[in-house]
């Protein structure tokens, strides 16, 4: 468009020149021409009259010079700008192929237009989508994309199979979750995986991009979160070395932020029903984000379910009497806190009866609300490392997460307006602070 008015502009502005080029002399010309068509003779300049110019052949001569140098400008001016609307047009041509080529190319993988997809790992924020979008995966393009599911590409395993890093195209890395468990209870969960994560969209929510049925072996493809579970950072290798009290902070934000989409804006509101460390997975920046929703259930459609969770997370009154509800989610919650503060496995094995298990609630539940002794359980990672009236205030809101009375414990929305203010702006939170330190706090 902005050529084409270019163009206009510059045939307007050559139409001008040649317009004032053929005035007066051209006119003149035409005068002459006529008359000398009338009276054979041409008029010497003695001859001609005082109102009319003389015509000398050099003027003549030279008025044709300019027509010819204005035509020739103008044709190559129309040369230019065809050739560079050419060169636009090809240019356009190839953006679009290179990105159709990448939508095909991920559309291979599956059945369903892409297009969803792309738009849905875009965006930022969505409410409950009424368009359930996922994409039916190639089961040799995933066999391909983590080299034949090798060992040495394995993420994690857990109690439904292994978890691969794939490459799905140049720069789009995943994590396939291999099911090996046949089992009705693993379809079931397959199942709802599929059907709740096509629904739900949010930052602090896993992405599903696609699943794969071949023949018994089913398959789920996720986002790639490159600093894999909060389980690994704190009690794989590292230690919580990589975990700085803001970045744990954050963690514990984008959880409850995760969890108040799923109880406060879904329709109907969903309970996780699984929430822990290893459940919570961590991009390259330590976003973190929900996963596992086999589990989940919508409200409302929670009746004669059977009893499911992890031990350590479970909530005393649904694990006595089955009574599930969105404050099952928040206890839950209160165990994540205290693992993030402490450092400590939610059920460990007793130092000196190694056959006994030690529950992590009932031994920190009283230490939390004592001020003098809390600073010396935290985990020595992070221990000195913060404001100690943060550090209580998380420790209040473990406390009340984890009251046995599920109507004592806060909704998870009052517990993310709680976190809020101890996290930095830079991190999500609304907490000030030098934004050196900011980065000081990230760093491990
Ligand atoms: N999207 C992902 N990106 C990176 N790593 C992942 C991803 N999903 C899972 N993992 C890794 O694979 C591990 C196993 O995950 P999986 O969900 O199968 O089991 P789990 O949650 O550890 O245990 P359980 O089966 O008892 O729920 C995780 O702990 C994590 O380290
Ligand atoms: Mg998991």
């Amino acid at each position: 468009m902005n050529v084409f008015i270019c163009f206009m502009f510059i045939s307007v502005f050559i139409s001008q020149f040649l317009t004032f080029d053929a005035t007066p002399n051209n006119l003149i010309l035409s005068v002459h021409q006529s008359s000398s068509l009338a009276t054979a003779p041409i008029p010497s300049i003695a001859d001609s009259s005082p109102g009319v110019q003389p015509i000398s052949t050099s003027h003549k001569s030279n008025s044709s010079k300019k027509i010819v140098i204005g035509l020739t400008a103008a044709c190559l001016t129309g040369v230019i700008l065809v050739l560079i609307m050419c060169l636009m047009i090809c240019r356009r041509k190839k953006i679009f192929r290179s990105s159709k080529i990448r939508a095909n190319r991920l559309d291979q993988l599956r059945g369903l237009p892409l297009s969803s997809f792309i738009t849905r790992t875009n965006s930022t924020f969505k409410q409950t989508s009424l368009q359930p979008s996922v994409t039916v995966m190639d089961y040799n393009l995933l066999k391909t994309a983590t080299n034949d599911f090798q060992e040495s590409e394995i993420l994690g395993s857990g109690g439904f199979g292994r978890v691969y890093k794939a490459q799905l195209d140049h720069n789009l890395l995943a994590a396939v979750k291999k099911l090996d468990n046949q089992s009705i209870d693993a379809r079931k969960e397959f199942q709802t995986e599929v059907d709740i994560l096509s629904k739900v969209h949010h930052p602090n929510i896993i992405t599903l991009l696609g699943y794969c049925v071949h023949d018994e072996t089913k398959m789920l493809v996720y986002e790639l979160m490159p600093n894999g579970s909060l389980d690994t950072q704190l009690h794989g290798p590292s230690c919580g070395t990589n975990l700085t009290w803001q970045c744990r902070m954050k963690i514990a934000l984008d959880t409850a932020r995760g969890l108040e989409y799923l109880h406060e804006h879904c329709k109907p509101p969903v309970i996780h029903r699984d929430l822990k460390s290893s459940n919570i997975l961590l991009d390259s920046k330590f976003n973190a984000k929900l996963s596992d929703f086999g589990l989940a259930v919508m409200d409302g459609a929670n009746k004669n379910i059977k009893l499911s969770g992890t031990l350590g997370y479970v909530a005393p009154e649904y694990l006595l009497d089955g009574k599930l509800t969105d404050k099952s989610d928040v206890y839950a919650f209160g165990v994540v806190l205290l693992e993030l503060l402490l450092k400590k496995r939610p059920v460990e094995k007793q130092k000196q009866v190694p056959s006994e298990y030690q529950s992590l609630v009932t031994w920190a539940m009283s230490q939390l609300t004592d001020r003098s002794k809390l600073p010396s359980i935290i985990d020595p990672v992070i221990r000195d490392t913060m404001d100690l009236k943060h550090l209580y205030q998380v420790a209040a809101v473990a406390v009340l997460c984890l009251q046995p009375e599920p109507s004592y414990r806060p909704l998870i929305t009052d517990v993310l307006h709680s976190l809020v203010p101890l996290v930095p702006v830079e991190l999500g939170g609304t907490l000030r602070v030098a934004e050196n330190r900011v980065a000081a706090a990230l760093e491990p």
